[in-house]
């Protein structure tokens, strides 16, 4: 084999993840590449946030769950300017040429997430052809769209990289992401990989401090730690019809916002404190997770939860989840080499890579869908072109 072949061979492909979650709170962005311990080894990762304007109007159209043409189609550019914007800081950050990465793959921002439409849709906007023009890097995108047109429910996506990177012959791993909206990957030894969405994560929580205090999340849980549970509320919550669904099972903050748990509010017997109502959503959240976790039969081997995405950060949630998990183990996903906030962008730039493999991105035991589909459209990025088109 010829020497430069052999070099070529050495050097991994590097991938671009992209995502900002249902929390909006920003586009985080890995660059990755195979490798590492896990297999998938990322090496450089920022978080870029989403300029003033982008913000409010994706909040507004969000809130409002509808909008005009002009306002959708401009917040799809701006939002792919974002992102493409993320992708610079990303190379500049980490030294490197756009050259040198295969392939983005970009989640891009959900607007709405209906699987139980009919037909059922998910739309993701930040448009992927000014992130391949204006980065030059072939970029994926819609990756969900496929899963779905294939009868999934498109989500969850990231159990593929869970898999591969936390999947152990002697343990049963539950990784949960607490984004906007929990997720499970369920990582048996020699059973089929299982995930569904939990329900809601930081989105309840996130929802109610910004209502009461104008604040985007309660930091470290602190407002919470200092309220009381309210019993009667807390069954009120638990008694919604999304919990004692089977899987495959998805659901996103269209579901559960504050109009949800005002229309709950509202049926209390006395008025609950703004600081109470704080302290019963986290109890609240904590427990859709835990239940998630005991529900499963866990089969012969020791269980372990490994947990990511930015809920890590609220310490009274994981500790009321620590509480409801008694002897099992909850561990960060960090300590197990992929830092928490990392691991849905890390997610994505997998995804890319599957997908210029020609290989499957979706596990239809988990979406629900026909079959392992090759996820997402490739937009290319600055190829040599031919001049114009030739009369033929
Ligand atoms: N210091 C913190 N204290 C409490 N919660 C936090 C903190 N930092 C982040 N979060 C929570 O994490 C959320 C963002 O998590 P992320 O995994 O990015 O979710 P998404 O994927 O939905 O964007 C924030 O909206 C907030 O609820
Ligand atoms: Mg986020």
């Amino acid at each position: 084999m010829r020497k430069d072949h052999l070099d070529r061979v050495r050097v991994p492909e590097l991938y671009i993840g992209l995502i900002s979650g249902t929390s909006r709170d920003g586009v985080e962005a890995v660059l990755a590449a195979q490798g590492g311990p896990l297999g998938w080894q990322v090496r450089a990762h920022i978080r870029h946030s989403y300029p003033e304007t982008v913000a409010t109007d994706l909040a507004r159209l969000t809130v409002a769950g509808h909008g005009h043409f002009q306002e959708l189609g401009q917040l799809d550019a701006a939002i792919g300017d974002v992102f493409a914007d993320a992708v610079l800081a990303l190379l500049h950050e980490a030294g490197l040429e756009a050259e040198a990465v295969r392939a983005i793959g970009s989640h891009g921002q959900t607007l709405h997430h209906a699987p139980t439409a009919t037909p059922r849709f998910t739309w993701q906007i930040g448009d992927p052809f000014r992130i391949a023009e204006r980065t030059g890097i072939d970029t994926v995108a819609m990756f969900r769209q496929r899963d779905i047109a294939a009868g999934g429910e498109g989500a969850p996506l990231a159990c593929g990289l869970h898999a591969a990177c936390f999947a152990d012959g002697a343990v049963t791993r539950a990784v949960v992401n607490i984004g906007g909206i929990s997720n499970i990957t369920w990582l048996r030894p020699g059973q089929p990989v299982l995930g569904y969405d939990c329900g809601p994560g930081n989105t309840l929580m996130d929802a109610w401090i910004r209502e009461l205090k104008g604040l985007p999340f309660d930091a470290g849980g602190q407002w919470a730690a200092h309220g009381k549970v309210n019993a009667e509320l807390l069954e009120t919550l638990r008694a919604d019809p999304f919990f004692a669904l089977g899987a495959p099972k998805t659901t996103g903050p269209e579901y559960f916002c504050l109009r949800w748990l005002e229309g709950r509010l509202a049926k209390a017997t006395d008025r609950v404190a703004d600081i109470d109502v704080q302290a019963t959503l986290t109890e609240f959240t904590a427990g859709v997770i835990a239940d998630a976790v005991l529900r499963e039969q866990p089969g012969d081997h020791p269980i372990e939860v490994l947990v990511c995405g930015g809920g890590v950060r609220n310490a009274e949630l994981m500790r009321r989840l620590r509480d409801a998990l008694g002897a099992i183990p909850v561990l960060e996903t960090g300590d197990l080499g992929l830092p928490a906030e990392q691991v849905e962008a890390a997610a994505f730039a997998w995804l890319a890579r599957q997908t210029i493999h020609a290989e499957a991105g979706n596990i239809p035991e988990v979406t629900g869908a026909a079959g392992p589909r090759i996820l997402g459209c490739i937009v290319p990025g600055a190829r040599p072109v031919d001049g114009a088109i030739q009369k033929a």
